[in-house]
């Protein structure tokens, strides 16, 4: 038995031994699984497996306690490392200390409010530039068309790049690499991929062709100061004036590059998912919109589109494009009343707590008014975290926000996207929350279409 006290679900033996021998990958839903434990064992649980205690926290106060008051006393958790390591390596989302600090001050300029407004004129052009391939009536599937755009937004924004025809193979080999990812997270180990080692090579392969594309944008940069983040990288001296190391570059590359689009991509989906069925809050938003009459969005037209920022928090509230944060104890701590061991693996689930009736009533409907300037100061401080929080938050935030609004508005300008009848769509944890299986709907020409710009 545990040895602490705290409550929480053993996974039990038998169900581990199935999963093992199970020829195929049994049906496992993450997200329902930690709501369900949640409701039954509270805001702070313990899973159990063999002799490994993992943690679970859902409470805002003390989801604060980690990432803020006592940020010092954590790192990133080890289960974090060993599921994407291989991918990010020692990038700014999984590195430390001091170490850290100087590489975040270094690509933070990239990210101040001046710098994202200059990116805005390519997150809607890039747009525009995307749905001209677009027709009335034709499904799509919209996860594949926001992850194509979003990675040749980033692309070009951060690295001055054209991801040219690549966005497909690209977005084929991150999912590769998540679900592997997924799999370690989840110790999900079948014995057969033990044998035949079939998902490893895969992995491996997947692997292979990301950083033959992210080596590629980085020796065609060239050292050329452009004035993008991959210059400032290129052009860092450290303490004793060496450039970075070419792994090291790689490992911020990549993970800029990852981190920059996939999240973005998800948000959007669940934007559009979550408009489909909700006609109030998309007539409402379509009205705004059209507002513009017909003009290109820009940056300062956003202080006039404040219910596209109330639909994208909104989204992101039931759908947290990250489904959390991963923390780890430097020395042995007691949270909520309960010890935790050093080095214990505490995951902060946003997604269970975005959807907790104590600090979101009714919290399964779709209401952007939540964020309304009446409403929005009501919500319980830190129980909306969908970038995280403390000096750990998600660098790209602002950048993310303006490019949700930018990327909608220009899209509503032109379409209306529908689900297909019966449509049923399911949401899977992979690191980010995506729609399994992709998002296929319908693009509607709206009556009142502006001409398309490109
Ligand atoms: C809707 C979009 C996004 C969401 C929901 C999101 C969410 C998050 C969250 C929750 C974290 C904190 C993880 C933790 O505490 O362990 C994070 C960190 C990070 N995000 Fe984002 N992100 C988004 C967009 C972006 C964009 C556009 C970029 C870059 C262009 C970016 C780059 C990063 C980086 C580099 C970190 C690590 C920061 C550090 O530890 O210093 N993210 N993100």
């Amino acid at each position: 038995m545990p040895t602490s006290q705290m409550p929480g679900p053993v996974i039990p033996a038998i169900s581990r031994l199935l999963t093992a021998l199970s020829p195929v990958r049994l049906p496992f839903d993450s997200l329902k699984f930690i709501t369900d434990n949640t409701e039954k064992y509270g805001e702070l649980f313990a899973l159990y497996f063999d002799d490994q205690v993992n943690y679970v926290v859902s409470d805002p106060q003390i989801a604060h306690d980690i990432l803020v008051t006592r940020h010092a006393e954590f790192h990133k958790a080890p289960l974090l490392r060993n599921a994407i390591g291989n991918l990010v390596g020692n990038g700014l989302l999984t590195s430390e200390g001091e170490f850290w600090k100087r590489q975040r001050k270094l690509a933070q300029p990239a990210f101040h409010y001046h710098r994202i407004a200059s990116y805005s004129e390519t997150m809607v052009s890039y747009t525009q530039r995307q749905i001209a391939t677009w027709h009335s009536g034709e499904i799509r599937d919209i996860a594949e068309e926001m992850m194509a755009l979003t990675l040749a937004i980033v692309n070009k924004t951060l690295f001055n790049m054209e991801i040219g025809n690549q966005a497909k193979r690209i977005g084929e080999s991150v999912y590769v690499v998540l679900e592997a990812a997924n799999d370690r997270l989840n110790s999900y180990a079948p014995i057969w991929e033990r044998w035949f080692k079939t998902r490893q090579r895969r992995e491996a392969q997947a692997l292979a062709v990301l950083f033959e594309i992210i080596d590629d944008i980085i020796a065609t940069h060239g050292e050329e100061d452009t004035g993008d983040l991959l210059s400032m990288l290129l052009s860092a001296r450290d303490d004793e004036g060496k450039p970075m190391s070419a792994q090291q570059l790689r490992d911020e590359v990549v993970t800029l590059f990852t981190a920059g689009h996939e999240t973005t991509a998800n948000a959007l989906d669940w934007i559009f998912y979550l408009l489909a069925q909700n006609p109030t809050a998309e007539e409402k938003l379509l009205a705004e919109v059209d507002a513009l009459a017909g003009r290109t969005p820009t940056m300062a037209d956003l202080a006039e589109l404040p219910y596209s920022e109330r639909v994208v928090k909104e989204a992101m509230r039931l759908y947290p494009p990250a489904s959390g944060a991963m923390r780890s104890p430097l020395h042995d701590i007691e949270l909520g009343g309960y010890p935790i061991p050093q080095g214990s693996n505490v995951a902060i689930s946003t997604y269970a707590m975005h959807r907790n009736p104590k600090y979101f009533p009714n919290p399964l409907q779709f209401d952007p008014e939540r964020f309304s300037p009446e409403r929005e100061p009501t919500i319980p401080k830190y129980s909306y975290l969908p970038f995280g929080g403390g000096p750990r938050i998600c660098i790209g935030n602002s950048f993310a926000m303006m490019e949700a609004r930018l990327v909608l508005v220009t899209i509503l300008q032109h379409y209306r996207l529908t689900l297909l009848p019966g449509q049923k769509v399911q949401a899977e944890q992979l690191f980010t929350t995506r729609p399994k299986g992709g998002l296929k709907m319908k693009i509607l020409a709206r009556e009142k279409a502006v001409p398309n710009a490109v």
